[in-house]
């Protein structure tokens, strides 16, 4: 395997918004309480964005702190990709709002939507760019405001997403060092079991029916069904190609889409605990920015070290789900 110029990470940055919510809250907004919502889902609290705290404002806060600990500018950006299905605007994309907002003059920016799997898909991308010219710097970062896409009366949805961004910088590692392999896959004829409609996705003149809103809808236990064992797939299949197993990986960073979800991940892929990091408590499913949040607490935590094997799996709408191996 080519192990020389792979895209390898150089900084990591997060940006939550203040307000925190918690399941006592969600008790006095819709039917339900603090134990359904721990036990279902093992989510305690989650983050609210605010006044300010729009979608590319915490893309922002996010790429700057990674770009700080990267030690580079903007300046030497020639890339930002923002993975996010909750933008403030549709046009422009958030990347350009963020391209803008940083003076990353020398980049070219753009939205990537892969909903939850967004942030794996980017850094494929990111691999992809970096493999044919190694010295490009990229800042990928995965953002969500998905209180601004959920119906505050659905008991079903409205417990479970939060708010926030995550980021990192990119550029080729030394040898061995570096995203090792990718397995991304889709399926769109499941689309009606996860989806949001735009606001106005249809002409109003030629649609006589509403589209009901543009919440997120979801059919939890098919997703749920089909999240483990996507992702049970999708890395068994990436482990055996690159002749690997779970014993040699150091950290698994899964999307944190649900506690339940993880625990049977974690018993199906045989992965102890204590090598999963795990989040999902304290900031719910923030989509496309909960691998890049995970990882800067990881390794802020100092829980990864040069050349330790990184795993990363995720599962979202679209379907779309996949894994990555990376040497840290
Ligand atoms: O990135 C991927 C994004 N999506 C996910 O990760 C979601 C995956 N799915 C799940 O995590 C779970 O399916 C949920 C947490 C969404 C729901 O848990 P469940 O064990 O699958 O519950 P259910 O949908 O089968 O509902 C069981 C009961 C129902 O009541 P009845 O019909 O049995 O009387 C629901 O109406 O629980 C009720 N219920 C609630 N009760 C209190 C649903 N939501 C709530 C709630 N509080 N918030």
């Amino acid at each position: 395997m080519n192990m020389k110029n792979r895209a390898a990470v150089i900084g990591t940055g997060v940006c939550l918004p203040e307000r925190v919510l918690t399941n006592f809250d969600l008790e006095k907004m819709v039917n339900t309480s603090d134990e359904w919502i721990t036990t279902r889902t093992g989510i305690h609290t989650r983050r609210i964005a605010g006044k300010g705290e729009e979608n590319y404002r915490l893309a922002v806060r996010a790429g700057q702190v990674a770009l700080k600990q990267a030690g580079i500018s903007a300046h030497e950006l020639s890339l930002v990709i923002v993975a996010t299905f909750t933008p403030h605007m549709i046009m422009p994309s958030c990347a350009c709002f963020v391209q803008a907002e940083i003076g990353a003059d020398q980049a070219f920016a753009y939205d990537l939507n892969a909903a939850c799997s967004g942030f794996l898909y980017g850094l494929d991308l990111a691999d992809a760019y970096i493999s044919r010219q190694p010295d490009m710097k990229i800042l990928l970062i995965g953002s969500e405001t998905l209180s601004a896409r959920v119906n505050w009366e659905d008991r079903n949805t409205c417990i479970l997403f939060g708010d926030g961004a995550g980021a990192c910088v990119l550029t080729g590692g030394r040898e061995g060092q570096g995203v090792v392999d990718a397995n991304l896959r889709s399926d769109g004829s499941l689309w009606n079991l996860l989806y949001m409609h735009g606001p106005e996705s249809q002409n109003p003149a030629l649609v006589s029916d509403d589209n009901g809103g543009s919440f997120i809808r979801m059919a939890g236990r098919d997703v749920f069904r089909y999240a483990v064992k996507a992702m049970e797939e999708a890395v068994t299949t990436l482990l055996e190609r690159n002749g690997v197993t779970i014993d040699d990986v150091c950290l698994l960073i899964p999307h944190q889409a649900n506690i339940r979800i993880l625990n049977k991940l974690m018993d199906r892929l045989t992965v102890p605990r204590e090598k999963v990091y795990i989040n999902v408590d304290k900031y719910g499913n923030t989509s496309a920015a909960s691998i890049p949040i995970a990882l800067d607490e990881a390794s802020s935590l100092g829980m990864l070290r040069r050349g330790d094997l990184v795993l990363f799996c995720s599962f979202g709408g679209g379907f779309t789900w996949g894994s990555m191996l990376m040497n840290w």
